[in-house]
């Protein structure tokens, strides 16, 4: 047990995927692994671990933004040595290209800050995803049949935010999409030697201001899971 993660010593996978909602954490336990069972409810952010095709996996909710993220991403580094982190979560696009339903795997974020910020000082330290990890999801994506892009993104410390002209250089450089985590989780990856990615679903579009209807959500997200999955175990 740690401090926010209820789980005992060995309820908690190797491999975790990491929704920023606990309820699409049991969503996907419920939909994709066998034999889930809940391993923590500490806070109300719900882990589950089962199998997928045989492989130990926890599913374990990071909550929204990289303070929340970092502490479960902490936790299960440092406490239950996990060694893979695939973040599953929801972006808003920023390009034309990218559309509504898309997939974007982040292959590096761009950040203004970053709960490890302080380390850096005045480095600017890039984080990038776990090549390996990136390939595969790639692989796994063609062989569903689903579009992907594959490129930069952006970790926001918010959501509402108060300076648009910040999302236009994001755009103008060519910055597939937003979201709110993935920075931290892969600077504290390359930090303890351990291998992440983040798959995204593009949920909503900072340029068409498109957003994906509440009936499509759980397939897109569906593709997303099984893609992360598929990618962890290739
Ligand atoms: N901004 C930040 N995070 C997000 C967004 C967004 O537009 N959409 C989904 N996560």
């Amino acid at each position: 047990m740690t401090i926010h993660i209820g789980a005992k010593p060995g309820e908690i996978a190797e491999t975790v995927l990491m929704p920023g909602d606990p309820y699409r954490a049991r969503w996907a336990a419920e939909t994709f692994l066998t034999d889930a069972r809940c391993v923590n409810e500490v806070r109300g952010m719900l882990g589950y671990t089962g199998t997928w095709n045989g492989h130990l996996v926890t599913i374990q909710g990071s909550g929204m933004g990289m303070p929340s993220l970092s502490i479960y991403a902490n936790e299960l580094i440092k406490e239950y040595n996990v060694q893979t982190l695939v973040r599953i979560g929801s972006c808003g696009g920023m390009q034309p290209q990218v559309g509504i339903r898309d997939i974007i795997l982040a292959m590096t974020t761009s950040t203004l800050s970053t709960p490890s910020r302080g380390i850096f000082k005045e480095l600017n330290f890039a984080p990038c995803a776990d090549y390996g990890l990136l390939q595969a999801a790639a692989i796994a994506a063609r062989e569903k049949g689903v579009k992907i892009h594959v490129g930069g993104i952006y970790s926001s410390d918010v959501f509402y935010d108060e300076r648009p002209d910040l999302n236009d250089q994001m755009m103008r450089h060519g910055i597939l999409g937003v979201e709110m985590e993935a920075a931290e989780l892969y600077t504290l990856a390359a930090r303890y030697g351990r291998r992440a990615l983040a798959v995204l679903t593009v949920s909503d579009h900072l340029v068409t201001h498109e957003a994906l209807p509440s009936e499509d959500r759980e397939r897109s997200f569906g593709d997303m899971v099984e893609i992360a999955l598929a990618a962890a175990f290739a």
